[in-house]
């Protein structure tokens, strides 16, 4: 079993989505070992999104980032990095597959509802920049 890292957006969450995208989870065969609402600060966004700090998106990502409250979780499955990024689809909504949750929800590239880790390096960190290891049992 593997784990990721996951976010229900502020715009999937100001929508009224997460319990959509939630029950999508669990069909799709996730475990939710781990899920809280906060609201990310400016500095908060900008830490977890640092790999990014020199892109020119930057701050209107972590603008949005901590625009309003979202959902981070720790889903668990089978090759659970792999298997939650083709859920989400591709980071363009206009290009995300039918059935994807970017394709259902997201609504521009920048507000596109749902994060995912990349890789097992970056789900350790994300996993750890929001969960305590208390939280996940
Ligand atoms: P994420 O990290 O949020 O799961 O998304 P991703 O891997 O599919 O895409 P990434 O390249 O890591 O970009 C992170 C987030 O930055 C925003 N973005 N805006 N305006 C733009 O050109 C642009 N490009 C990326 C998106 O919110 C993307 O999810
Ligand atoms: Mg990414």
């Amino acid at each position: 079993m593997e784990k990721t890292f996951a976010i229900i957006k502020p715009d999937a969450f100001a929508a009224g989505h997460a319990g959509k995208i939630l029950a999508r989870i669990y069909s799709e065969g996730f475990e939710v070992i781990g899920l809280k609402k906060l609201y990310m600060s400016k500095v908060e966004a900008e830490g977890f999104y640092y790999v990014h700090k020199e892109r020119p998106f930057f701050g209107e990502l972590t603008d949005f980032m901590s625009s309003g409250p979202c959902v981070v979780m720790a889903l668990e499955s089978n090759n659970a990095i792999m298997k939650w990024r083709d859920l989400m689809g591709a980071t363009n909504p206009a290009d995300a597959g039918a059935g994807t949750l970017r394709r259902e929800f997201g609504t521009s590239i920048g507000e596109n509802a749902t994060h995912g880790s990349d890789a097992p390096e970056t789900a350790a960190f994300e996993l750890g920049y929001f969960f305590s290891g208390m939280e996940l049992l």
